[in-house]
């Protein structure tokens, strides 16, 4: 075979890099001078042929020209595969990909419902902690140990058994009272615990929100007033509310509160047993002990408390039947707010 001019090898291997338009081109090249049979094996193929001297010369510029090559080819096909130029066109009328957005839980919209519309009529809102004392979440409120109406919030106690977690959001109306003195006007949403077996209406953990006015003649007529415009706000529709005698030992007198069916306005359906009313919270005028558990003297003052369940609430707003799917993670249902 006829020497090969190994200069002459590496210019056209040169042209044809510069040349290079996409990936198949490369392969193509690769073939040509690397491959079996290729230009540089061709070369190898006449080492045996020339003199000892020569052999070496030309042995080592071939093997230069491979690794050359090897490494142009290396960088070239890496380019190409980097942007998609090489290979595909891009369609740039196509339309983008949807950035999948996050959005807020139920019962946090709930929560910042009511939270604007108590703010709009003067309340402000505060906070207490989850893992409450004894003294808070029972005794200050008039539940005093050993008392039958522990059993009606029966908790998670804590090892050391003063603390707990709290059943309620009303120990806030206590810390809050030991700290100002009325008037004011707060509320208190919160998650609270109970310990107790779980169906579609109960949960061991669920949100509330309490509420407290107090001022020298704040009466059940303002809480009547307040709650109206409250739920009516709330619902987005006309709502009424009465008020039945129940107990509760941090009021008196107490009452249980109805709302107006959601449904059928009042007048009697099967999604309120066809009394008209639904049951939505617990609420009374604030008991002359609890005045007195934080340093006030009960006869200056005189107001109103309630405590409601946000996630009652937020079932009847977006109509959701089980109280658990709440806290179940679960996407289907999330994915609807
Ligand atoms: N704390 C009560 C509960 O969790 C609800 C409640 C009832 C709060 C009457 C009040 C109230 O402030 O006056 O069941």
């Amino acid at each position: 075979m006829d020497k090969v001019d190994i200069k002459a090898v590496k210019f056209d291997a040169e042209k044809d890099l510069k040349e290079a338009k996409d990936l198949a081109d490369l392969v193509v090249i690769e073939r040509k001078y690397l491959g079996k049979g290729g230009m540089i094996a061709m070369v190898f193929g006449t080492l045996q042929d020339l003199e000892k001297e020569e052999r070496g010369q030309v042995g080592k510029e071939a093997n230069e020209l491979k690794g050359f090559l090897e490494e142009e080819i290396r960088v070239k096909k890496a380019a190409f595969s980097s942007s998609d130029f090489g290979n595909k066109k891009i369609d740039i009328t196509a339309p983008g990909k949807k950035m999948s957005l996050g959005h807020l839980h139920p019962i946090t919209l709930a929560i910042r419902k009511a939270v604007e519309i108590f703010q709009g009529m003067g309340f402000e809102v505060v906070e207490g902690p989850e893992i409450e004392n004894e003294f808070y979440n029972f005794d200050a409120l008039n539940v005093p140990a050993d008392h039958p109406a522990r059993d009606l919030w029966d908790t998670f106690w804590l090892k050391d058994q003063k603390m707990l977690l709290r059943t309620h959001m009303s120990p806030v109306q206590a810390r809050y009272m030991e700290e100002n003195k009325p008037p004011l006007r707060i509320i208190a949403p919160g998650k609270v615990f109970r310990y107790e077996a779980t169906d579609a209406s109960h949960d061991f953990e669920f949100y509330q929100i309490e509420g407290l006015m107090v001022d020298k003649t704040i009466s059940v007529a303002n809480f009547k007033a307040i709650m109206e415009e409250f739920f009516s706000r709330f619902f987005n529709k006309k709502i009424k509310i009465r008020l039945r005698p129940s107990f509760f030992p941090f009021v008196e007198p107490g009452f249980e509160v109805d709302m107006s069916c959601l449904t059928c306005g009042g007048k009697g359906c099967p999604a309120c047993k066809r009394t008209g009313w639904l049951e939505v919270m617990g609420a009374g005028m604030v008991h002359p002990n609890v005045y007195k558990a934080c340093g006030l003297v009960p006869r200056d003052w005189q107001g109103f408390a309630f405590g409601m369940g946000l996630d009652r609430l937020a079932m009847m707003k977006y109509r959701i039947n089980d109280i658990r799917l709440f806290r179940s993670g679960n996407l289907k249902f999330l994915d609807q707010f």
